[in-house]
């Protein structure tokens, strides 16, 4: 058996956040919700216990405590913020609504050294929350304090038990990795040797067994989870399964190169690529709302797929590219318990209206865990390592009228920024275990339904305007919009400006999310 850590989720954004930094220690993690009954919690065989933070105040009468067994388990525990809280109040200290509340870095002092921190960590340490802690349980002692919170971390190293008020899962603490390392690898004793292909092997034997001799359908769309999921299946079942890739003519350019390339060897004539663009297009036909143009392509989708599905005599299993943040955020959803921050925007739901047994092999991966198996399975590496891109495509990046002239500038003037930013090296690229990605979380271009006048030799040109777009993010919850080098927005702007017919201006999105969302519709 694996040695795992479970994370008990409280209601905190940084939850999931917690699991991934915990894996990102070679131990695997996973998180459940707060009030998960025993014997489902204790079928992992957990080596311990982290408690997430979460919204709530310890004294609120719905507030979520720590059920009885986690203590009786004697297994060693971290409460992080809320779940310091919950530690405290659950083994007789006193928790406090602060003065101040305290948000934001803050300077982490007098570090008393133990098996959880030592003098190094620190100082800057990101602290979000309003009670602290007053008095530590019988048998603590109080490890760190900062300048609002007199206890910022403290221990029972007899119990193992540990608690930190701070947040050490984000990257504003910089420390934080190494601490949550110690708590796993030295306090926990895991062995610290799970990779994500490790569990290849497992799950090409689960889709065996739920699969049998049945055919399997994937949709592939050249997106990161798609893709590696249809490869996994494909390890698993080999020719029972068949791949369909619609291109709706709103593709990145290169689209189809890549999903070719990706399946064409393994798959053989089991990958079909079906050019659907000319209905596409046709049912968008003046089509400018982006929430009508959302409904019409998934619509349109699903006609497609089920007709080509019945064509192939209705397989039985589908595909399906869900990924550990989709389980957590839709749990989440069905418990209204993490306050969320986004709706899930899922265009082509095939499985609410058709009739397939889901296969998803990613149902337990993180993105970037997805990605390095994806590379083991020997996708193509622009393939694996490329950046989100949205269920509807290009449509809402071409606002306004979708025809095919306008969508082609579009992927024209997308492809140079992709270009350049590759050259620069910053798109997002793998970088080591501590900092897998780094560049742009996500970059691209947009364009826009205005015409703009301009001069070109002596000629007054009135053509239509370019914005880019990129941005730095974590989580695709909050962006910032990247400080990209004027002398390489001044490459693009010009070579979009000379090199795309119909395009006489560009210019630069310079809004966070919020209040700006990512995409533009
Ligand atoms: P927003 O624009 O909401 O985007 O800040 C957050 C992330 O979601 C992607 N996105 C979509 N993905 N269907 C999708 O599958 C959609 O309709 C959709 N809209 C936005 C967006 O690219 C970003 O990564």
């Amino acid at each position: 058996m694996t040695d795992t850590i479970i994370v008990l989720d409280f209601g905190s954004q940084y939850s999931q956040l917690i699991a991934r930094r915990v894996r990102e220690t070679h131990v695997y993690a996973v998180l459940l919700p707060w009030d998960t009954p025993q014997e489902q919690v204790l079928a992992y065989q957990p080596k311990g216990f982290i408690l997430s933070g979460g919204p709530l105040s310890v004294y609120d009468p719905e507030a979520p405590y720590i059920q009885d067994f986690i203590i009786q388990s004697n297994l060693p525990l971290l409460g992080i913020c809320y779940g310091l809280q919950a530690l405290t109040k659950a083994l007789g200290g006193k928790v406090a609504p602060a003065y101040n509340r305290e948000f934001g870095s803050a300077e982490l002092l007098g570090i008393k050294p133990s098996l959880l921190l030592n003098g190094n960590d620190g100082p800057s340490v990101w602290m979000s929350h309003g009670d602290r802690i007053e008095e530590v349980p019988p048998g603590f002692e109080v490890l760190a304090r900062t300048a609002n919170s007199p206890i910022a971390a403290m221990g029972d190293e007899a119990r193992a038990y540990y608690g930190l008020q701070f947040h050490p899962e984000v990257r504003h603490t910089p420390s934080g990795a190494k601490i949550l390392g110690r708590f796993v690898l030295d306090i926990c004793k895991c062995n610290g040797d799970w990779y994500p292909e490790s569990i290849i092997d497992q799950t090409v034997n689960r889709i065996q067994n739920q699969v049998g001799n049945a055919k399997v359908l994937s949709a592939v769309s050249g997106g990161v989870d798609s893709s590696v999921a249809t490869a996994l299946v494909q390890k698993a079942v080999g020719n029972q399964l068949t791949a369909v890739y619609v291109d709706t003519g709103l593709m990145r350019k290169n689209e189809n190169r890549w999903v070719d390339q990706a399946f064409r060897k393994n798959l053989g004539s089991n990958l079909i690529m079906m050019d659907a663009s000319q209905t596409f297009f046709s049912n968008l036909s003046g089509v400018t709302d982006p929430e009508l143009k959302r409904s019409i392509i998934g619509e349109t989708f699903i006609r497609i797929f089920e007709s080509k599905a019945r064509e192939l005599g209705n397989p039985p299993f589908l595909v399906q590219g869900t990924i550990y943040p989709d389980v957590i955020e839709s749990r989440a959803a069905e418990r209204k318990q993490a306050q969320r921050i986004k709706t899930h925007h899922n265009v082509g739901g095939l499985p609410e209206r058709m009739n397939f047994d889901l296969v998803e092999p990613l149902r337990y991966l993180f993105k970037d865990e997805v990605r390095i198996i994806g590379e083991y399975l020997g996708l193509p590496s622009e393939l694996v390592w490329r950046q989100p891109f949205p269920g509807p495509g290009l449509a809402v990046r071409c606002l306004g009228a979708l025809t095919p002239e306008r969508v082609s500038k579009l992927q024209k003037a997308d492809a140079i920024f992709t270009e350049v930013l590759s050259n620069a090296g910053l798109l997002i690229q793998r970088t080591g275990d501590d900092a897998p990605m780094e560049g742009t979380a996500q970059s691209f271009a947009v364009l826009l339904p205005v015409k703009a006048v301009g001069v070109m030799g002596d000629q007054r040109t009135y053509e239509e305007v370019i914005a880019l777009r990129a941005i730095t993010t974590d989580d695709f919850m909050t962006a910032d919009w990247a400080r990209l080098p004027y002398d390489l927005l001044a490459e693009v702007s010009n070579r979009i400006v000379n090199e795309v017919q119909g395009v006489n201006r560009v210019v630069f999105d310079v809004t966070s999310k919020p209040p700006a969302t990512i995409e533009w519709e």
